[in-house]
């Protein structure tokens, strides 16, 4: 990765999943790293620059003497089981999660859980003061804690305050009907800086700052009640060295070769997320469905790999999604398999970075079809780590990502035949064609990369 910019001033960050948790090893506890898009683009900032994270953890404090320690303080919040219930699987992912990605169906407004988020954010806020120094930049991220910048301001009206907005920040139509609504947007506009990843949700956050608080709009600047706060869209990046070097690991390619060697010449789709019902999966294997009902002549010539990393198992809608796809993987594979063929792997567990790379360097086309996304790293790193600049990418025109590569092949993952169309298109691709496409992609992906996307921040905070 370019080096970051070292920051000119000291940094607190605040997030609910942080980049590093305690495991207990041999009854010690121990710092393990976490996987994520925010930690890759933050920890060499932090590791080079010193500053603080605040996120949650079990146990909470600070435990300076357990081994894997970051060379930076990091500050760990605790919460209860009940919290952890209100906060997270309630507010956060049973409410605002469904709002902002447009599932107004599955959205539960509950009161006792808008308390308890109220209360969290309130304690993030409280250890953030209590960490931060009058010249520091704190940097609030995502749904979770979008009221935390209210409490940090009314105690401090003079922090420097920033905040990051990591899920699509929904049409005005669909954000009204948040009962907290008006309290969401004046602690947004409690802070200095706003970012958000595209220019359509800094659109819908100007829009209902207006109609509802009142606000002015000027440019990239929203005054209201008398202070000005800067929204911008810079979508975030991905460390495309990193995984242009892991991609070309002779280990790498060993076990690339296995896997294409078991496949006996099959072109090989690959679909790649969290469980989560905003990421299409469903909708895909009905599309695959449509295609092998429809096309029988492609039979035993294509195989889907589908990889699905559990997740937030505590709320039911998520629960209930798993049994829905494990239902029509294996409605498929039993209609359509035979001894020497069966069209969808599906993986069920998490992957480390260097196993996900495997896949994509195997994969003649990835299939990233969600029905909403804030941006989509996944579709990023599967053209990073194609070092032969082929492969085909198939990207739904709900993933805020399409607006940075837009030479994917673009589909509407609620229709089936459009779906099965796209797939039979890419099936066909020519070489030379997917080379052009993979390269005008590759080109944005290293120009705006993840060095990119946080020297940008640290530039508007550095005036703040
Ligand atoms: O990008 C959206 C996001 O909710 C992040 O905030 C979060 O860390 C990630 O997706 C995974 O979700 P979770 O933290 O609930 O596992």
């Amino acid at each position: 990765m370019g080096a970051s910019e070292p920051a000119p001033f000291r940094l607190v960050i605040v997030s609910n999943r942080g980049p590093y948790h305690l495991t207990e090893v041999n009854g010690e506890m121990k710092y393990e790293k976490t996987i994520g898009g925010l930690a890759t683009a933050i920890l060499p900032v932090l590791e080079n620059s010193g500053g603080v994270w605040i996120s949650g953890g079990n146990p909470g404090g600070r435990h300076p003497n357990a081994p894997g320690r970051p060379p930076f303080d990091l500050h760990l919040i605790e919460l209860t089981d009940e919290q952890v219930r209100g906060f997270y699987h309630g507010l956060s992912n049973s409410a605002l999660w469904p709002l902002c990605h447009y599932f107004l169906g599955r959205v539960n407004y509950d009161w006792s859980e808008w308390q308890t988020y109220e209360q969290v954010n309130r304690r993030f806020a409280q250890v953030a003061l209590e960490d931060a120094h009058a010249n520091d930049v704190i940097w609030v991220h995502d749904y979770h804690l979008a009221r935390a910048p209210y409490y940090i301001r009314a105690e401090r009206p003079n922090a420097r305050l920033a905040f990051f907005w990591h899920i699509p920040f929904p049409a005005p139509e669909i954000f009204r009907t948040l009962p907290w609504r008006r309290k969401f947007l004046a602690s947004l506009l409690a802070c200095n800086l706003v970012g958000f990843h595209i220019p359509e949700y800094v659109k819908n956050f100007k829009e209902v700052a207006v109609e509802l608080l009142g606000a002015e709009v000027k440019g990239d600047l929203v005054y209201c009640n008398g202070h000005a706060t800067q929204v911008a869209a810079l979508p975030i990046g991905i460390d495309d060295a990193a995984i242009d070097r892991q991609a070309r690991q002779p280990r790498v390619e060993r076990r690339m070769e296995r896997l294409r060697e078991s496949l006996r010449g099959q072109t090989l789709i690959l679909g790649v997320e969290r469980m989560d019902y905003t990421k299409g999966i469903l909708e895909r294997l009905r599309g695959m469905e449509h295609l092998l009902k429809t096309k029988p002549e492609i039979h035993g010539k294509v195989t889907l790999i589908q990889i699905v990393t559990p997740s937030r198992e505590g709320v039911a809608a998520y629960r209930e999604k798993k049994r829905e796809i494990d239902e029509i993987v294996g409605r498929i594979n039993g209609r359509f398999s035979n001894d020497l063929w069966t069209p969808i792997h599906y993986l069920y567990r998490a992957f480390t970075p260097s196993r996900l790379v495997v896949y994509y360097r195997a994969a003649d086309i990835a299939l990233v079809t969600p029905l909403r996304d804030g941006l989509n790293l996944i579709a990023k790193e599967y053209v990073a780590a194609r070092i032969h600049q082929d492969g085909v990418l198939i990207l739904s025109e709900f993933a805020g990502v399409t607006c940075q590569l837009p030479e994917a092949l673009s589909v509407n993952p609620y229709d089936i035949e459009d779906m099965a169309a796209v797939i039979e298109q890419a099936l066909v691709m020519p070489k030379e064609e997917q080379r052009r496409r993979i390269q005008a992609m590759q080109a944005r992906i290293k120009a705006e990369n993840v060095t990119w996307w946080m020297n940008a921040f640290l530039d508007k905070m550095a005036n703040l």
